[in-house]
């Protein structure tokens, strides 16, 4: 019997758990944890996941502020407040939604990030820290996903874990993260991507197949191996007609299919996706704490 992994009842429930520390943090008399985004233009999907963040913070009693910028904004503009943001000591975590405009050098405005109040873990010396299994954010995704498999009771210990898909948000890190020496790791990890050869060969022979390539419903049954743990990071919204709002949201897995062969598998949406916000307000509270010395 397939189990899926109902990610958004466990984000609920590390929800409560946040908003009780926050309860306890707050009735000190310190302020609540406070988590900024910056958001450059009027890109749909940007624009939903900046407003589920808020909601979330929200959520578990956090102040929240968005920061909106024209897509016309120059570097310069935006270098200017992440300065802002770095120093002002009433915020502990702040990101800035990607993609920026094509304009704009991603790497200029990550790089000018304060790696204490980097909670999206995407600055060289977090991205660093975490390789060297130092003490670091950790990026909300490949975050999620470790916490997905692990309060689920997924044994990962000497399991093949193929990833596919080498992005610096999802596919490297949590590659790393996976072949990790800690007992909620230890895969043998491949990494595919797109020049890989023989994809499905590959993938069949994984125990724990991680999908994150960003191709809507391309892993169909036969790539998958019985019994595999598949965790499916895509989302996409394809347009459908026939449907209420005139789309239908799919991930990167043709889960009519491929569900049925899994042991475990997380559904979109639903999976993935409310643990990313969430790993995201457990950065901000770590944040919170370290410049608190809590
Ligand atoms: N765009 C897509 N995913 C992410 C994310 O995790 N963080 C930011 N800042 N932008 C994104």
């Amino acid at each position: 019997m397939t189990q899926i992994l109902d990610g958004k009842a466990l984000a609920e429930q590390i929800k409560d758990e946040i908003a009780n520390e926050v309860r306890h943090i707050t009735a000190e008399g310190h302020r609540p944890p406070h988590l900024a985004a910056i958001l450059v233009g009027t890109d749909g999907a940007s624009q939903t996941y900046v407003a589920s963040k808020e909601k979330s913070s929200h959520e578990v009693g956090f102040t929240s502020s968005v920061y909106r910028y024209a897509e016309s904004t120059t570097e310069e503009e935006l270098l200017r407040a992440i300065d802002f943001l770095n120093t002002d000591e009433e915020i502990d975590g702040f990101i800035v939604q990607l993609p920026l405009p094509s304009h704009i050098n991603e790497r200029h405005i990550i790089n000018a990030i304060n790696p204490d109040k980097d909670v999206d873990g995407f600055t060289p010396i977090n991205v660093g820290r975490m390789v060297l299994g130092e003490d670091a954010f950790v990026p909300a995704t490949p975050m999620g996903i470790m916490t997905l498999l692990n309060r689920s009771g997924i044994d990962t210990e000497g399991k093949h874990c193929v990833v596919v898909g080498r992005s610096n948000i999802v596919g490297t890190p949590v590659a790393n993260l996976l072949s990790r020496n800690n007992e909620h790791a230890n895969c043998t990890v491949t990494l595919c991507h797109s020049k890989t050869r023989n994809l499905a060969d590959i993938t069949r022979t994984a125990d724990i197949l991680v999908v994150a390539m960003g191709k809507p419903e391309f892993v169909t049954a036969d790539m998958v191996k019985e019994d595999a743990v598949l965790v499916d990071v895509g989302i996409h919204r394809v347009s459908d007609a026939s449907r209420k709002n005139g789309y239908y949201l799919c991930g990167d897995v043709k889960h009519s299919e491929v569900d049925a062969k899994c042991s475990y598998v997380t559904p979109v949406p639903g999976g993935v996706g409310p643990l990313t916000i969430v790993s995201l307000l457990q950065n901000t509270l770590k944040a919170f704490k370290q410049t608190h010395n809590l």
